[in-house]
């Protein structure tokens, strides 16, 4: 066991997890990029409630939500690291997990900082339907980010993201990776949604998607999901969309920001850094 506040030590054990060779990919790391981006993205401005505190996705009410289908493999990846360093949080493993991986895969160092508090009963936790929804356009986009605080050129670098990983059939009803080498982190995304001629087509499930099939037919079926698409089409998106497809060094540096400004939605912190409303998740949060 490791000593309390021994970060290093964890991050270490987390890097050791990445490596799944049955696992999709072979790569636990865009599953565990996702795990610590549903944790934090119920967050409302507003009420001031949702976010990275909480570790929520432990109950019922929050991980059974469809919208975090197949979240459980990265809750399930990460256990053995809370067993060995038994003093930190969830909330904070999940999101450090995630900044971990992204520099791992070969992205950006991403801030980040202690803190979290961990819900001791499932009483406040967000309501469902915050996360966003793959089928939608560009307002619902926007709709979902504005509400945790993010600007368009913020969301824009946040879903380059989709660099990462893939779609299963049989999480979110959408099929397959968005780019050729989904465990390498890098601005291929922007690139192949900006230069690729896509096609809308229906899966055998009714799930409406966008693909592009290389003349050979050799590499695997790329996808874009319709948010996707609708990055490329509007008009204020599609300017970032260009500037992180020709520009890898500045999608790292935004995605960076943005990614560590997220994993802080619902965290209040003192000049020092430490957090001042983990009491909220005992007592209450006001709503
Ligand atoms: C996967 C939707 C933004 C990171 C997915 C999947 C969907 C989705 C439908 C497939 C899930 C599955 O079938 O397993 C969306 C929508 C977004 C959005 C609608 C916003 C409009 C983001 C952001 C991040 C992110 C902001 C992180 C910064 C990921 C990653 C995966 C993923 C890494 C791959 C997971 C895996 O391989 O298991 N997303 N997402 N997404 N998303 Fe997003």
């Amino acid at each position: 066991m490791s000593k309390p506040g021994d970060y290093a030590a964890v991050r270490k054990d987390i890097i050791k997890l990445l490596h799944q060779p049955e696992y999709d990919d072979g790569s636990a790391g865009p599953v565990l990029v996702r795990l610590a981006w549903h944790s934090a993205g119920t967050y409302d401005a507003e009420t001031d409630n949702g976010g990275s505190n909480g570790a929520g996705m432990r109950y019922e009410r929050e991980g059974g939500d469809p919208a975090n289908a197949g979240l459980q493999h990265a809750r399930v990846f990460l256990e053995p690291v809370k067993a060995a360093h038994p003093w930190i949080t969830y909330a904070d493993l999940w999101t450090l997990a995630g900044c971990v991986a992204v520099r791992e895969m070969g992205g950006p160092e991403i801030r980040w900082l202690p803190g979290r508090t961990d819900y001791v009963d499932d009483s406040k936790l967000p309501p469902r339907g915050r996360l966003p929804d793959g089928s939608k356009a560009a307002d619902h986009v926007r709709a979902v980010f504005y509400r945790m605080g993010f600007n368009d050129q913020e969301i824009v670098a946040l879903c380059g993201a989709h660099n990462l990983g893939r779609c299963h059939s049989d999480r979110s009803g959408f099929d397959g990776p968005w780019v050729n080498n989904p465990t390498r982190f890098s601005n291929q995304y922007f690139r192949l949604l900006a230069g690729l001629e896509w096609k809308l087509v229906t899966l055998p499930n009714g799930v409406k998607q966008w693909v592009y099939e290389d003349e050979d037919g050799i590499s695997e079926r790329l996808m874009m999901l319709p948010t996707d698409m609708a990055l490329r089409d509007d008009p204020v998106f599609c300017e970032w969309v260009e500037s992180y497809a020709e520009d890898k060094e500045l999608f790292f540096e935004d995605f960076a920001k943005a990614f560590a400004k997220l994993m802080e939605l619902g965290i209040m912190r003192d000049a020092r850094g430490r957090v001042i409303n983990g009491d909220n998740l005992k007592g209450g949060y006001h709503s």
